[in-house]
């Protein structure tokens, strides 16, 4: 186990099964506090991302943490492509937030009061589309210099994409958002496909946690895993667990030697047949530009690692 400070996080996401699990890993980390939520359009709506990161405050008891309205539509202007499929009707797999559940809300702009708040010591993590993000560059550009660091779900190294041979979903969602954000923050991590895809949960393990947990989320484990692997394996019937790909990502901010990384400059293919691609310079000479304004991009993950953290923080 690493030794850390306990780290202040505003995370933002589209809640969305590994979205949720990230927040329920967060809110369950003794080294972790979150200090807000930002819900943005992706797997799901704007507003069911509400609704499940309300509900998944309630069963905590952690009501007292402001949910922020993030965006509901890219800046492109497309029209947007959810992911039923994968996260469920309403985000969390077959489970319906209760009708009843009233989100603590706070307009968009809450987010820079909570930056000042934090001056210094926030981590901003971000699972979801990168639109909210990108828009806080466009009005605050100098205040975002005081985030002590980005944590970002996005891209892929030399694997394939998620949603098009090239693309992963986050940075294909809202490319022009995702390069923007990559070009202009400073001190970034990037935890893209190429390693979030060795992040998979087995159902065993599945079964082991929803037996041991001693958490108030445990009538929500074992059905929101369930959906989520059934879901991906019909994308790869050789897959043997399901990827928590934005778990992994804030798992990063607290356990430094989980991940290796790599340091390039990243670029985001922002229109036509590779639009979402990430592209680094990985040529054994690189340009000098590509390591100007480096990102550090996760690159190999220490598996073991990985699952006794899950295991433990879970249970
Ligand atoms: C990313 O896309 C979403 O579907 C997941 O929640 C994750 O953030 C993986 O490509
Ligand atoms: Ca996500």
């Amino acid at each position: 186990m690493e030794l850390n400070a306990l780290k202040k996080v505003l995370f933002l996401g589209d809640p969305g099964i590994d979205d949720s699990l990230a927040i329920i890993y967060g809110l369950l980390h003794p080294d972790i506090d979150i200090v807000g939520i930002v819900t943005g359009y992706g797997n799901v709506t704007q507003e069911q991302a509400t609704n499940n990161a309300a509900y998944l405050l309630q069963i905590a008891g952690r009501e007292d943490i402001p949910i922020i309205n993030g965006a509901k539509i890219p800046l492109s202007g497309e029209f947007i492509t959810y992911y039923p499929e994968i996260h469920g009707q309403e985000g969390l797999g077959p489970i319906r937030p209760p009708e009843t559940i009233k989100a603590n809300v706070k307009p968009f702009c809450e987010i820079f009061e909570v930056i000042k708040r934090y001056k210094g010591e926030l981590i901003i993590v971000d699972t979801g589309r990168s639109t909210s993000l990108a828009t806080a560059f466009i009005l605050e550009k100098e205040l975002m210099k005081s985030v002590k660091g980005y944590y970002i779900m996005g891209g892929g190294f030399f694997v394939p994409g998620n949603v098009t041979p090239v693309a992963e979903a986050n940075f294909h969602g809202d490319a022009i958002a995702s390069n923007l954000v990559m070009q202009y923050a400073e001190h970034v991590t990037l935890i893209p496909l190429n390693v979030t895809n060795e992040a998979i949960i087995t159902p065993h393990t599945v079964t082991y946690i929803a037996k041991n947990t001693k958490t108030n989320f445990n009538k929500l484990i074992e059905p929101i895993f369930n959906y989520y692997y059934v879901a991906y394996k019909k994308l790869n019937p050789k897959i043997g667990g399901s990827p928590i790909h934005d778990v992994l990502t804030m798992m990063a901010v607290v356990n430094p030697s989980l991940v290796e990384y790599v340091y390039r400059r990243v670029q985001v293919d922002v229109g036509g047949l590779a639009k979402g691609e990430s592209i680094a310079d990985f040529r054994p000479q690189p340009s000098a530009e590509a390591m100007k304004n480096w990102i550090r991009i996760g690159w190999k993950l220490h598996y073991k690692q990985f699952l006794e953290d899950f295991i433990r923080i879970m249970t």
